[in-house]
């Protein structure tokens, strides 16, 4: 009976090809309704700059925010190809405060911590700064935009709907930072295609596999029928804000809770089923479902999985292929006790297939979206990937590749993923010097 309920849970997460052949062609539908700015669960938000060249030269600031870890950089780039350096780097935590209070403070916060920078690392001149800043937001241009909307739990008010670049100056000039120019406004996935193109022009994608989830691309121009400006060049970057895609998904009941649980009803539903936010959410619903079944825990719900957000991402890793060891000492930990080999079992095995099902998800977004891209060569594409889900989550990798030979067959093999860490703020740099080479 136990082992029946668990099977059924397993097989429901268990993603076959022709249901990712089936999200493919629906995100390539998706993809054209964006692009030509009709209605659209995928935005497909030009970016307005192309992917990099390696020639980008220069020293260049970096602001990077998407989560409640927020940096800023001094990045070089050295141009010919050669590999960025990030000079100087500060992290700061944002407190709920900041990102629940006001636009106000959440930007004010933004130019202390730039001040606080510059006057530490003693950078008197002008600079040129890369804004990474991860949420939707609509560009009118390379360095100004509309926020449509907030994700990944930030909700100051007085910021949906306004300029962000705007808010951000402004803020600058209140705390008196007078040599720091905006040149660029980009989302993280753009971050991460430029930070891999500087050195590697096959890149063609910019995917994150993190807290959230989203992918940028490469297309041609004349693939955009919507307004894109006074923008000359052949081929644009799209921030897709794919996490947004909501056809021909195989929700199940937990899908639909976390959903309904979630600070944004209704929106980035497969985000909701890829991304490190949402993952240890949908185990918990799971485990809950299991012990009301009588299958798991004697029937009693632990501590841990009675409140949300208390097991967590970094306990999936553990209990998916963690040692013995490992697993005896976090269930000290966690449950207070060692646990039995089948309660150990059935934890892993569902935080195996909630972890698969995420991979494979991505697999068909990436896979329909790498169908539009305009390459640089016929012969290999590389996807640039950042992200915790993508870099620590063991054996996510892997699957993500399994998966997209599942679905893409030998062209699969010439689609290269490649890790690129810190992205978001090299690439901010690389879209500054972008921005200026193109005036
Ligand atoms: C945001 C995207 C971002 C992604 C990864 C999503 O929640 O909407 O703009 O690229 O997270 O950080």
């Amino acid at each position: 009976m136990k082992g029946t309920v668990v099977k059924g849970i397993v097989r429901k997460l268990d993603l076959s090809v022709s249901q990712m052949r089936r999200i493919r062609k629906a995100v390539e539908a998706e993809m054209d309704a964006g692009l030509e700015g009709r209605k659209s669960s995928i935005a497909m938000f030009p970016a307005y700059c192309d992917a990099a060249g390696g020639h980008e030269q220069g020293f260049y600031l970096a602001l990077d925010l998407g989560g409640t870890n927020f940096r800023v950089m001094m990045v070089k780039l050295p141009g010919n190809k050669r590999k960025p350096q990030v000079v100087a780097e500060a992290k700061y935590k944002l407190t709920p405060a900041q990102i629940g209070g006001t636009g106000e403070a959440l930007f004010g916060s933004i130019a202390n911590y730039l001040r606080k920078f510059m006057n530490d690392h003693c950078y008197t001149k002008e600079y040129g700064l890369g804004y990474t800043f991860s949420f939707p937001v609509n560009l009118l241009g390379i360095n100004e935009g509309v926020l449509m909307k907030w994700t990944k739990d930030f909700s100051a008010s007085g910021v949906v709907g306004r300029k962000v670049v705007d808010l951000q100056n402004k803020a600058l000039r209140r705390k008196g930072v007078k040599n720091v120019r905006i040149l660029a406004l980009a989302n993280d996935t753009v971050g991460t295609l430029q930070a891999q193109a500087v050195v590697d022009p096959n890149c063609v994608m910019g995917v994150i596999l993190g807290t959230g989830f989203n992918i940028a691309v490469r297309v041609a121009t004349s693939h955009i029928h919507k307004p894109i400006g006074a923008y000359q060049g052949a081929s644009m970057i799209i921030n897709m804000e794919a996490g947004g895609f909501d056809r021909a998904l195989p929700l199940t009941s937990y899908d639909l809770q976390v959903d309904r649980e979630s600070g944004n009803r209704g929106h980035q539903r497969v985000e909701k089923m890829i991304s490190g936010k949402y993952l240890p959410q949908l185990v918990r619903l799971i485990v809950l479902d299991l012990v009301k079944h009588g299958a798991l825990f004697d029937g009693v719900v632990p501590t841990v999985f009675a409140q949300r957000d208390v097991f967590k991402g970094l306990h999936m890793d553990v209990f998916d292929a963690g040692s013995v060891k490992a697993v005896n000492a976090l269930s000290e930990e966690l449950f207070g006790r060692v646990l039995a080999p089948a309660e150990r079992r059935i934890l892993s095995g569902v935080c195996r297939a909630v972890a698969r099902r995420s991979a494979r998800v991505a697999a068909a977004l990436i896979v329909a979206s790498l169908d539009k891209a305009e390459r640089r060569s016929a012969t290999r594409v590389t996807v640039a990937v950042d992200g915790s889900l993508f870099e620590k989550y063991p054996g996510y990798k892997r699957m993500l590749q399994a998966s997209i030979r599942d679905l893409a067959g030998v062209e699969g093999k010439r689609i290269h993923l490649k890790l690129t860490k810190d992205g978001s703020g090299i690439g901010a740099a690389a879209i500054a010097a972008v921005s200026l080479a193109s005036g």
